[in-house]
């Protein structure tokens, strides 16, 4: 495990660059991430390219005993060309270009843009292959990042026609699958199918679904020139790309299938702010560790290789609403816990503060004069620590700590969040929260995660939770209903079974293939305001149900009640099913569940799974394990005493874990206890 750094070395004077790359080593840090946005830098005019500058530092780099990680710069194209080549620029659903002056100005649609981007990433291939101290590439920066993913323009517009053609081969087919009678929609030809752009009403859920599948493809596809172009240029470089966190219109596992391991970029008191109506104290001071957690195990698992932090925030940073200092040490504490859950790399972006452009209100671990701030002492303090706990996966031995075991798997569908979200039938319907909340429950045991598709090969997992399997056919349930029978715990969400994949309902009643797998169906459905009275019992225990309620009804010698609705237009009716099927179980959940509720219907599957678990964490504090190891992260504005075995070795911290600070030991999660602070605010 290693700490790394972003540098952009053309924002400073050249003459600055030695003395920068000197303090780096010092810091422990072992690589440095550079030439991303530097288009205009490597080629100022048209055909002339300047990389010397950047070879200079790859050099120096090499020369202090790091390795560099160089970026394609296709995230930000220079005026020269967008002046040339105008086309290559995006357009909204409204037609108002995307125009020159921010970044990801670009269409990945545009064969002009393609065409270039075959150019610049291939003339810098060329330049630096066989490169001893370049270690790999990171592809262009943050698909998707300003609402860019899905663009509206007449390049996109062939694009689409041709993917509809190659998906259903011929308009009578797509008529059949989309239904377009309604609304006098049926096209023609292909040639009539445009991208959905600005209407009055609705667009058709159907042409929209797949519009939103296009436009992950296109990026895939974009993303796929670049990789190729990289591998046949050195094939000893590693190829990843920094996704974002809990970022929706782009199939990460695709891309993943065209990158040797992914990365991401993590901003914990940012991404908190975006997910939270309400923000915690803490969580202003250092992110919430579910919400982390869900996007470590998520990037994790598309490769199941260690993934990298590619871009990990140094101290305050400019984009969320609310900009608050992290807490002492919080830099640190995210290093680890990203460790802790398979990352080999935690690279800071950035290093200094810049003193020009869009993001001067972003911290760097230098601050604006170049001296040190307080995430160049967390970053040096994880780089020593990772030393010690041993294991690193340095330039010569190549060896990491195996990736984190996990005995759940969390199914999660791309196609589910974009069909969800064109018909979410509630202002409070957010598919990352509901999926966050079954994951919280899950940690709060620490049960190791991964998030797979549905689709996924389930046979290695005690349990697996299915938040919601929106789109469903048979061949999914047949899929599911073997994991099940064979002996697996299958906990499914509301609104599963409830469309086909061409995102149409399903002529038998919800949840359509999956009914008799869950032995149940759907009698009914409803969105719930906060002001709609609503309630669900189990063994006793009332828990608030909101958001959205279905009521279940048996099927005969089909599944068993475990909670029913109380209060409200539901009162009396099932709200959540239990099925035994072979040697297993499926329980269907019809309602969102809130924290508490989640909390019980997971904790019932992992007992009745037999999976190994802790009793329920103290808030803000999460226990991973990762090669023998066991991390405490305190994520918490409280000191947390450990209770550990005799003998237990504490190769990081010790057994009183301080506020926002982290330990690791090698005592095993489950040989933990926590004092009597459980479940506290
Ligand atoms: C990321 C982006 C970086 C930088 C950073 C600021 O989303 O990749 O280039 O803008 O945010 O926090």
């Amino acid at each position: 495990m290693n700490v790394g750094v972003c540098y952009f070395p053309e924002h400073w004077p050249a003459e600055r660059a030695e003395a920068d790359v000197e303090r780096m080593a010092e810091a422990g840090i072992e690589y440095v991430r550079m030439g991303e946005f530097a288009w205009s830098r490597f080629e100022p005019e048209p055909g002339e390219f300047e990389f010397d500058w950047l070879e200079r530092a790859v050099d120096l780099v090499g020369e202090y005993g790091m390795q560099a990680v160089l970026c394609t710069p296709t995230a930000a194209p220079p005026k020269w060309l967008v002046d040339e080549h105008p086309d290559i620029l995006q357009a909204e659903a409204d037609g108002t270009t995307r125009q020159y002056g921010g970044r990801r100005h670009y269409c990945f649609n545009s064969p002009t843009y393609r065409r270039e981007t075959r150019r610049i990433v291939g003339a810098l291939a060329e330049r630096f292959a066989d490169h001893p101290a370049v270690a790999g590439w990171q592809t262009d920066n943050e698909y998707g990042c300003h609402g860019t993913l899905r663009c509206y323009c007449d390049d996109c517009a062939s694009a689409f026609r041709g993917w509809l053609r190659e998906t259903y081969g011929d308009v009578e087919t797509l008529n059949g699958r989309w239904g377009t009678a309604f609304w006098s929609q049926e096209l023609n030809s292909f040639a009539q199918a445009d991208p959905p752009r600005h209407t009055a009403a609705d667009h058709h859920p159907s042409r929209l679904l797949d519009y939103y599948r296009f436009c992950s493809d296109s990026a895939v596809e974009y993303n796929r020139i670049q990789t190729r172009l990289l591998r046949e240029a050195d094939d000893d470089w590693f190829v990843t790309h920094n996704f974002m966190s809990h970022y929706g219109e782009l199939d990460a596992y695709d891309v993943c299938a065209d990158l040797d391991f992914a990365s991401w970029d993590s901003y914990p008191t940012g991404h908190v702010q975006e997910r939270r109506e309400h923000v915690s104290e803490a969580e202003y001071r250092a992110g919430n560790p579910d919400n982390l957690g869900l996007d470590h195990d998520l990037y994790r698992s598309a490769t199941g290789e260690p993934f990298w932090v590619m871009e990990q925030q140094p101290g305050d940073i400019n984009w969320p609403p609310y900009s608050p200092q992290p807490a002492a040490g919080a830099m640190r504490l995210w290093a680890q816990y990203a460790a802790a859950h398979g990352a080999d790399v935690v690279s800071y972006f950035r290093w200094r503060r810049c003193l020009t452009g869009q993001e001067q209100y972003h911290a760097g671990l230098l601050e604006r004069d170049g001296e040190p701030d307080a995430g160049y002492h967390d970053a040096s303090d994880a780089a020593a620590e990772f030393d010690d706990i041993g294991g690193e996966r340095d330039a010569d031995d190549g060896e990491s700590l195996a990736v984190p075991d996990a005995d759940v798997a969390l199914l999660h569908s791309y196609d589910d969040l974009w069909a969800l979200g064109i018909e979410p039938m509630t202002p409070d319907f957010d598919y990352w929260l509901h999926v966050e909340t079954y994951y919280a429950a899950l940690r709060e045991r620490s049960v190791g995660v991964d998030v797979v598709r549905p689709t996924a090969d389930l046979s290695g997992y005690d349990a697996a939770v299915a938040p919601s399997l929106y789109l469903a056919d048979d061949d999914l349930a047949d899929a599911l209903g073997s994991y099940v029978e064979g002996g697996g715990e299958l906990l499914v969400g509301m609104r599963s079974g409830v469309k086909d994949p061409y995102n149409k309902l399903h002529d038998a009643p919800q949840p359509g293939p999956l009914a008799t797998l869950v032995g149940a169906t759907v009698d009914d459905h409803e969105s719930v305001p906060d002001s709609l009275e609503s309630g669900v019992v189990v063994d006793g225990e009332r828990f608030d149900a909101r958001v959205w309620n279905e009521w279940l009804s048996p099927a005969d010698d089909g599944a068993e009640v475990v909670a029913r609705y109380d209060g409200g237009r539901a009162d009396g009716e099932a709200a959540v099913v239990r099925n035994a099927v072979g040697e297993g179980a499926a329980t269907y959940v019809g309602t969102w569940p809130g924290e508490e509720l989640a909390r019980t219907l997971v904790g019932d599957v992992l007992d009745r799974a037999g999976v190994e678990t802790t009793d329920p964490l103290p808030a803000g504090v999460r226990l991973a394990n990762r090669g023998g190891l066991t991390w405490v992260a305190n994520f918490s504005a409280d000191p947390v005493p450990v209770d550990a075995p005799d003998g237990a070795t504490w190769h990081v911290g010790d057994d009183a874990v301080d506020p926002y600070d982290v330990a690791v030991t090698d005592a095993a999660p489950s040989s933990l206890a926590f004092g009597d602070r459980p479940n506290d605010a």
